[in-house]
């Protein structure tokens, strides 16, 4: 057992990623160059998308799929309440209004509450592949084709995460991946997005780059010509050959991250499982689960503390924890700009309640693993020590 503070996560660089760096910093050429466009045909070839676009956040990527699909005033997206601020804030940014709706137990959209919401505004879907867990791909895409609405996957935590044998990336009429520091992958920041549309790739593409028809690096090779058009007014949320360095080996590494991830998720189910008052995420069938997050729900009334209590005793024993999500709805700004309130989504409020993250990333040791396992068996134990072991929910 270690004494050191285990993060909630950290990312896991090896030399071939810092030899690759140093590789892009004596070549003289560090903004969107060669290694991005290595780094999108590699991620092309993973998913099995035609294209893939590399930019500087899946924040990024939500927001140009969104803008490229002609979001704005007037639209409505539909958006899990379950989720990061980053996947509604777009729809804002864009002039349109986030719908919020439900989740079901796994934290997944509801297809259910999902019809329910849609609207002749409806101009996209978002569904988010939570935890590393696709969504029930096969209904959200049909109902959306029913209505003839386009689906931007939000899978910043699904990069290496499968439905029905097929990686995510080559489902939705777009699918945006997140590249942040804790994620599956990482480049520092960034982010991509993949899609099998020709003209949306080329409209996100063009977006992504300021509206410009050639980016620099086409332009300075030998043979481009310094003249461009902007034909849109695009953002700047380009890659850069120094993340895309990294890019190129952490997607290599993918599998074996994901698989750790899996081994890491496998013993603390197996442990845990069972204890009072406690509910372990489970792996749907067709599903093959990156585990980006390994949340469990914990009736922390019926153990007699708080979540605040749990995470400051797991802080001391020094384990990093955090919570996924604090659902959009609880948010100020949500609430005030759209009258949304706590208490309107069911099944997302009861989940909120009880989340809790604990560190599940590749770099963990067994020995640390075990700590996990070890403190908060022990907590839980302590807590009610006289109750039947069994599961609540
Ligand atoms: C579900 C979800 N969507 C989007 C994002 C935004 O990703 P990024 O930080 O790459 O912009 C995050 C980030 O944590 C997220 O968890």
């Amino acid at each position: 057992m270690t004494d050191a503070f285990l993060p909630f996560a950290a990312p896991d660089i090896g030399p071939e990623e810092i030899a690759e760096v140093v590789s892009s910093l004596q070549s003289g050429w560090l903004s969107t160059g060669p290694k991005v466009q290595r780094f999108e045909q590699d991620f092309a070839a993973y998913t099995g998308a035609r294209h893939a676009i590399a930019v500087s956040s899946c924040t990024a990527a939500l927001h140009i799929a969104l803008a490229a699909l002609g979001t704005g005033p007037g639209d409505e997206v539909i958006v899990p309440t379950m989720t990061f601020c980053a996947t509604a804030n777009v729809v804002v940014h864009l002039g349109a209004r986030p719908i919020l709706v439900d989740v079901d137990k796994h934290g997944l959209l509801s297809t259910e509450s999902l019809a329910a919401a849609i609207t002749p505004r409806t101009r996209a879907i978002v569904p988010v592949h939570y935890a590393g867990q696709a969504c029930d791909l096969d209904s959200i895409l049909k109902l959306a084709a029913r209505h003839g609405i386009p689906v931007v996957e939000d899978a910043a935590h699904a990069v290496g995460a499968r439905y029905q044998n097929l990686p995510i990336g080559c489902f939705g009429t777009a699918t945006a991946f997140s590249f942040y520091a804790t994620k599956n992958m990482t480049t520092g920041e960034g982010g991509m997005i993949t899609t099998q549309d020709d003209a949306l790739a080329a409209r996100m593409r063009l977006l992504a780059l300021h509206g410009m028809s050639q980016d620099a690096w086409r332009r300075y090779q030998q043979a481009g010509s310094w003249f461009y058009e902007v034909t849109a007014a695009g953002y700047k949320n380009n890659m850069t050959d120094l993340q895309a360095a990294l890019g190129i080996h952490q997607l290599r590494k993918l599998d074996q991250f994901i698989l750790r991830r899996r081994r890491l998720a496998d013993a603390y189910t197996q442990s845990l499982t069972g204890l009072p008052f406690v509910t372990t995420p489970v792996e749907l069938p067709g599903r093959y689960h990156a585990y980006h997050l390994y949340p469990l729900w914990m009736d922390f009334p019926r153990l007699g503390l708080t979540r605040d209590e749990f995470i400051s005793q797991l802080r001391k024993a020094g384990i990093g924890t955090s919570v996924h999500f604090i659902p959009l709805h609880y948010h100020p700004y949500y609430q005030r700009t759209f009258g949304y309130t706590q208490g309107q989504f069911p099944v997302a409020d009861h989940l909120y309640a009880g989340l809790i993250s604990l560190p599940i990333y590749p770099r963990m040791t067994d020995a640390e693993r075990d700590k996990v396992i070890h403190v908060v068996a022990g907590m839980v134990t302590r807590c009610r020590p006289t109750v039947a072991a069994g599961r609540t929910t």
